[in-house]
């Protein structure tokens, strides 16, 4: 795509859903509009593409949506895009639309999709959405830092009657195959112990010996959190029950962690990536994603994104094994 040749974009969401998604749709469309692009909002990820459903936007149709949750262009994983006949479909409608360029907000099996659009020669910008800040590229993914609250202040709810009935809770949160979350989150709670993907589980060290040392230290409630990845928690909390004669009470967050008003950072960072997004593409650049480190935003090659690998800060593990048992 030659700069300044692009007239027509679209924008959609795909995937998991993430607080600060409708900023950074909100983000896109004004960007553009400021630069004289039309937007298209395609519905219901790429299924949607495939179907042709579209709504046209402006600028009042993103008002009153950046302090929302979800995603006003709704959301859905297509099993139809996977296949050459979707992704046939797919673009048909790009060019039906005349899009000259598309951007996509979610996890990695978005950016995927994009690629399969940019072989078959549509533009493409991904920006990074989902609550399991599983994306290697960068260190921030938009929905995150609301999660992390979300489930900060459920804990800390659940802390009150644990420690009234001097009880242990097990906690489950989601993260998929990531510990992302459950270690950000375990370290805001000041949890006894915590389990994750990234480090292989073993009852004894991780769980039981945590609780036998903070029961020595004096303490009679205990918070275990464990990522969705790494373990149940109705199985470690049975676990609690049988070797330690605990009563533990199981939760688990489940999609409550999805939903609600996004935090200050998660629209500021969605509304920078979405201004970047609209930049690239306008600059007549494709196959780019859009990443954050050391609070600066920036762009990348999708398929260099994608083949980088991250793991848990260990630095971050470590404060937290300090922190655990006690
Ligand atoms: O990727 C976001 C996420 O919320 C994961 O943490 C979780 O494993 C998954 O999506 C749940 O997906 P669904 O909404 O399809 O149940």
């Amino acid at each position: 795509m030659k700069k300044n040749a692009v007239k027509r974009i679209g924008v959609l969401t795909s995937g998991g859903d993430a607080p600060g998604m409708n900023a950074a749709i909100r983000s896109v469309v004004r960007t553009a509009m400021k630069m004289g692009i039309e937007c298209v909002g395609i519905r219901r990820g790429y299924a949607g593409l495939i179907s042709g459903d579209f709504i046209t936007m402006d600028t009042q149709s993103v008002s009153h949506i950046i302090n929302r949750g979800g995603t006003m262009l709704y959301t859905a994983r297509s099993s139809e895009f996977v296949t050459p006949e979707g992704q046939q479909k797919a673009v048909a409608t790009c060019k039906l639309l005349g899009l000259d360029g598309i951007v996509g907000i979610g996890g990695d099996g978005t950016f995927r999709g994009l690629q399969d659009l940019a072989k078959h020669g549509i533009s493409v910008v991904g920006i990074p959405g989902t609550i399991d800040n599983d994306i290697s590229c960068t260190d921030y993914t938009i929905g995150f830092d609301t999660a992390a609250n979300t489930a900060v202040e459920c804990i800390d709810r659940l802390r009150d009657t644990m420690q009234s009935h001097e009880r242990c809770s097990v906690v489950e949160v989601m993260g998929r195959h990531a510990g992302y979350l459950a270690l950000y989150v375990a370290m805001s709670v000041g949890a006894t112990a915590v389990i994750v993907p990234e480090e292989k589980y073993n009852f004894k060290r991780d769980v039981a010996d945590q609780i036998r040392r903070a029961r020595l230290g004096g303490k009679t409630n205990f918070m275990i959190v464990v990522a969705e990845g790494a373990a149940s928690a109705v199985e470690v909390g049975e676990k609690i029950k049988k070797e330690l004669g605990l009563d533990p009470r199981v939760t688990i967050l489940g999609h409550i962690q999805r939903g609600g008003i996004p935090t200050a950072k998660d629209r500021v960072m969605a509304t920078r990536m979405g201004y970047e997004a609209v930049h690239v593409l306008a600059e007549g650049r494709t196959n780019r994603v859009i990443c954050s480190n050391d609070d600066k935003v920036f762009d990348m090659d999708i398929e260099e994104a994608l083949a980088m690998t991250k793991t848990l800060n260990p630095e971050e593990y470590e404060v937290m094994e300090a922190m655990s048992g006690v």
